[in-house]
């Protein structure tokens, strides 16, 4: 067997299509939908996703405005830029890019950004609503991740989704979002981590296995039931033969002769993430606007 792929440019260009016409409806209706986002330090990825966030946004009429801090920044010039942002009424989204230096605690500056601006979904107040099952902004990942499954006709209902992978940007909230009753949920979820023992006695259960780990082909063939739906989120940077290349946390060559349907990386869920991003900005100004 070759699994097929699915397919992430395609998908989120569906939705980034969807989000222009919601955005001109803004615009003709007096609204214009504004992402700020804030980086700080000069690590290249996230440098490279903030640049993606920008030229996407340009690209289907959303309003972006970036503000880059030296990595030395004091902890209280966020909080203070975050407040400013959080009155002013011309923005809608606030996104600060994860991870932060040591120095910053990123609980606080979530923690600053106003609820209704969080366009992440990494607020305590909506990551416990999306514990809730309330209406809420879902984190980009986990719902781009969601909508890859059923907008490539995958019943998650019923289904053992094993996800690798505990963090509040990826694991937690994927968990979170599957486990709901509701349409494209109703999974059973089991969440695997770095303290988990035996780890493949679980993945090899899994019909959908979501990887989130960030370690380079850490899922081999050996861990992938026959004919099982794999999902890759991770994005690693290696360098081979002086140059620097994308790969995935799955080992792609190999798991593809096992799985039926499988993630690229490069063109899986990275553009899924900017796409529902764009998703949750519209949301916002809506809800701003409502
Ligand atoms: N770092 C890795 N993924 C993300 C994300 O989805 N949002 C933000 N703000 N930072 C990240």
């Amino acid at each position: 067997m070759t699994a097929s792929l699915i397919d992430g440019n395609q998908i989120a260009g569906q939705i980034k299509a969807e989000v222009a016409a919601q955005v001109s409806a803004l615009k003709r209706k007096g609204v214009n939908p504004c992402l700020a986002v804030i980086l700080v330090g000069d690590d290249p990825a996230s440098s490279t996703y903030v640049s993606a966030k920008q030229r996407v946004s340009r690209e289907i009429g959303i309003r972006s405005i970036q503000h880059h801090f030296a990595e030395d920044t004091a902890e209280s010039s966020l909080v203070d830029l975050i407040g400013e942002l959080n009155q002013d009424a011309s923005v809608h989204g606030i996104l600060v890019q994860l991870p932060l230096p040591p120095h910053i605690s990123e609980y606080n500056i979530v923690s600053a950004i106003a609820p209704q601006k969080d366009v992440d979904g990494f607020h305590p107040y909506n990551a416990g609503r999306l514990v809730t099952g309330l209406d809420t902004f879902i984190p980009c990942t986990p719902l781009g991740v969601s909508e890859m499954i059923s907008k490539s006709g995958i019943e998650a209902s019923g289904k053992h989704v094993v996800i690798i992978g505990r963090s509040n940007i990826v694991g937690k909230p994927l968990m979170n979002l599957l486990v709901q009753k509701a349409d494209q949920a109703n999974a059973t979820v089991t969440l695997c981590h770095s303290r988990t023992r035996d780890i493949k006695v679980h993945t090899l259960q899994a019909d959908i296995l979501v990887a989130a780990i960030g370690r380079p082909g850490f899922v081999t063939s050996d861990m992938v039931k026959p004919g099982a739906v794999v999902i890759d989120v991770g994005i690693n940077r290696i360098k081979e033969k002086g140059k620097t290349r994308l790969v995935g946390d799955v080992d792609f060559d190999e798991v593809r002769k096992v799985a039926s349907k499988i993630t690229p990386v490069p063109g899986g869920v990275g553009p899924m993430t900017v796409g529902i991003l764009m998703q949750n900005v519209a949301k916002a100004a809506v809800l701003s606007s409502a």
